[in-house]
């Protein structure tokens, strides 16, 4: 296998190759996923609620993600390394950058940042100084307090067209990637259509460049109430290894996400 890299994201887009991100915190899951072909390994802030067991992503810190980012670095070979900037630590540019930096150093290839326009300055300010960029619009966890829950995004049309808007923006500011999260299956439709970067959906329907899912979502360990858009992928296996298997070629075959994970 070859290092899955920006670029090599880019030609999977552009062949219409459908690209498999998986959430992973230490390094005996990143070998894993690794080897069943997991193209991206998301060091989730959601490893606050499922390693750390807080009720949100909010309490989770850059150091946190740090120690999590090492340790799947240590046991990955070719995917694309993408850590979560938490909570709070992305407020300014020059703030992004100090904490991305850390990141990296850790051993991250990408950072993911939560929200729209405003972040088209950082994210022009940290592309242009190495580290790219994946935008995540739509249902974004770090704002549940201002969203009032974490509930689907984009149904209206003014929010739709704010949705599409935002996505331009942070693509033109150089976004090299876009998780969207919660959205209706036409939008994420919409979205993917109208950008040249991929787009990786989770509860965005099936027209996404690429699939994400929380591990432990996908194996069914989460105590929390399953959210509409997971599947358990341990149904009808005997190993982990399989059920990753599962996922990464349900998602390269379009099988994954069916309609009753869509909204
Ligand atoms: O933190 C996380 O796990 C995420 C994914 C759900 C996209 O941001
Ligand atoms: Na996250």
């Amino acid at each position: 296998a070859k290092a899955v890299t920006v670029p090599a994201l880019q030609a999977m887009r552009s062949a219409g190759y459908k690209i498999s991100m998986l959430t992973c915190y230490d390094a005996s899951f990143a070998s894993l996923m690794d080897r069943c072909g997991v193209e991206v390994l998301l060091i989730g802030d959601s490893l606050g609620m499922v390693c750390a067991g807080y009720d949100s992503t909010l309490p989770v810190t850059v150091a946190d993600v740090a120690y999590h980012t090492s340790s799947v670095a240590r046991g990955n070979k070719n995917a694309l390394v993408l850590a979560d900037m938490p909570f709070g630590s992305y407020g300014t540019p020059e703030q992004a950058l100090a904490n991305a930096v850390i990141l990296m150093q850790a051993g991250a290839h990408m950072v993911k940042i939560e929200g729209g326009s405003w972040l088209v300055p950082t994210v022009r300010f940290l592309t242009e100084r190495g580290v790219p960029v994946c935008a995540h619009l739509g249902l974004t966890p770090q704002f549940v307090h201002q969203l009032g829950g974490y509930k689907v995004q984009g149904k209206t049309e003014e929010s739709a067209e704010r949705l599409k808007r935002d996505a331009l923006a942070l693509q033109e500011a150089g976004a090299t990637l876009v998780v969207l999260e919660a959205i209706p299956t036409g939008l994420g439709k919409e979205v993917t259509e109208m950008l040249a970067i991929p787009t990786i959906g989770i509860g965005a329907g099936p027209d996404c460049s690429g699939q994400v899912l929380v591990m432990h979502d996908m194996l069914g360990v989460f105590p929390g109430r399953k959210a509409r858009f997971v599947k358990n992928f341990m149904e009808g296996q005997t190993t982990i290894e399989g059920a990753v298997q599962a996922y990464v070629a349900a998602v390269r075959d379009g099988s994954f996400p069916a309609q009753e994970h869509c909204f």
